[in-house]
């Protein structure tokens, strides 16, 4: 139970959070998404002061800028995966007890499997851009795959849903210390180093952003 408890809380506080830090950072560096997805919150959320569950339900855009962040900066960027019985993956052998680390970002970032692999668009995700966002689809497994897929993405979802929605309105700046983007530390999460960011009260921020 213990070791339950202490899963839970380690695998679901700085994963939720690094992911918002490092979706408004991106949203901060694309002005015209910031602005969509501003419109959107205010448009779904109107002056509710905290988006409902329905409301979050509502936010494709919000959704889909929370998608490619995590396409783009996976705060689980490698998963440790035991083989439990000799197999073979493609024409590569995998013997029982050996371990295998995914790494997560290779292909979501490979030109290969979309156009602008490197840019963050929201759009690709979107149903008017069916074909892009199919494929951002198959190749981004933030969450990861198969049987031990994390448990807590649909709560995940909710909580960055919710971040981004009030993020999106009231963010008045997001910087680093010296200017550059933030670099990536992988301690627990892959966390972005030295950012720091302003909000606005919300009653300050309207369609400022836009
Ligand atoms: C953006 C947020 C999150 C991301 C990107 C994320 C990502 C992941 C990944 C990649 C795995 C390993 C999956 C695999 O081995 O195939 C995992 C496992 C896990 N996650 Fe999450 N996670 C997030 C949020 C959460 C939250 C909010 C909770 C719970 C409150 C949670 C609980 C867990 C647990 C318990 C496991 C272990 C599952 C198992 O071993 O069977 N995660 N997560």
């Amino acid at each position: 139970m213990s070791g339950n408890v202490l899963t839970m809380l380690l695998a679901g506080e700085d994963t939720t959070a690094n992911t918002l830090a490092w979706t408004l950072h991106l949203l901060w560096t694309n002005p015209a998404a910031l602005a969509r997805a501003a419109d959107e919150v205010h448009r779904v959320c109107g002056d509710s002061p905290v988006p409902t569950l329905d409301q979050i339900a509502q936010l494709d855009y919000v959704e889909a800028c929370t998608h490619e962040a995590m396409r783009l900066k996976p705060v689980a960027p490698q998963t440790g995966i035991e083989a439990l019985r000799d197999t073979t993956l493609g024409d590569v052998h995998i013997p029982k007890g050996m371990v295998v680390i995914g790494v997560m970002r290779r292909d979501a970032t490979s030109e290969r499997h979309m156009p602008h692999p490197t840019a963050f668009e929201p759009e690709r995700w979107r149903g008017d851009a069916a074909p892009a966002a199919s494929s951002a689809r198959r190749v981004s497994m933030p969450f990861g795959a198969g049987p031990r897929i994390c448990p807590g993405r649909y709560l995940a979802g909710d909580e960055d849903g919710a971040g981004g929605a009030s993020g999106a309105l009231r963010v008045a700046s997001v910087a680093t210390v010296d200017g550059l983007p933030p670099r990536e530390l992988l301690q627990l999460a892959m966390a972005p180093v030295g950012l720091t960011m302003k909000l606005h009260e919300r009653e300050r921020a309207g369609f400022d952003a836009a």
